[in-house]
């Protein structure tokens, strides 16, 4: 899979390298770019932003460079273009396993007070939020789409990290143990040292579905 993302600050990209997905990258099993938008201005003075008509507050992403830039990374169309925006449907699981399933996804960072709807309009497939709160740009919601999708890649994960994870079948997991069994006067629950994985499957799912109903209650309807 290749993840191109479009932005005005690359920079910012550092850490999606930190850990696995940059071991992931290491290795070939997956490609990241990031293309700076500006290096796709026609404005002699490089710009990419300009006052929005009607007036109002900051600046807006203006059109050319953006649909310079995805004309130049895809000129088939054949990814799925998305434009990360606090407007656009809430990012969710299934979202993550629906675009695990592109070979290309080019992902659009805006910025200031967003981008001139037309290179919405004339480019982008999808708008995803990453939340019901606004952020200053859009660097950080790719970077957890590109982190999320790329657990889903073959070979970054084990096949059986992600199965019964949150988010499978509607739950939340179970609570997880690891040495020593005891900490600061709190014990492992026993069954979990038993070795009788039938009574231990049993007990994870009682843990999923009353930590799912007390955290969450939404997933289970
Ligand atoms: C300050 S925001 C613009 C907010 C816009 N004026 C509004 O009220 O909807 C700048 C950019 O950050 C990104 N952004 C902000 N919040 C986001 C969110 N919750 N999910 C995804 N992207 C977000 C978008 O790319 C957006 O164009």
């Amino acid at each position: 899979m290749k993840i191109t993302i479009l932005t005005l600050f690359p920079e910012m990209f550092v850490p999606l390298y930190g850990s696995i997905v940059g071991r992931a990258v290491k290795e070939g099993k997956l490609q990241i770019e990031t293309v700076n938008l500006r290096d796709y201005t026609e404005d002699k003075h490089k710009k990419c932003d300009d006052y929005p008509f009607g007036g109002g507050a900051g600046m807006v992403m203006t059109p050319q460079p953006i649909g310079s830039a995805i004309e130049a990374v895809d000129p088939e169309h054949k990814a799925r273009r998305i434009y990360l925006s606090p407007k656009g449907k809430v990012f969710r699981q299934e979202h993550v396993f629906e675009l695990a399933s592109y070979e290309h996804i080019v992902m659009l960072c805006g910025h200031y007070e967003g981008v001139d709807q037309r290179a919405v309009d004339l480019f982008i497939d999808e708008e995803l939020s990453i939340g019901d709160y606004v952020l200053t740009g859009g660097e950080l919601p790719a970077m957890v789409v590109a982190d999320c999708v790329s657990r889903y890649v073959d070979g970054v994960l084990s096949p059986e990290s992600l199965v019964q994870e949150s988010f499978s079948e509607n739950l939340l997991e179970y609570p997880q143990y690891t040495r020593p069994v005891e900490y600061r006067g709190l014990g492992v629950p026993e069954v979990l040292r038993s070795g009788n994985h039938a009574e231990i499957d049993k007990w994870r799912r009682e843990q999923s579905l009353k930590v799912t109903k007390a955290h969450r209650p939404d997933l289970l309807k």
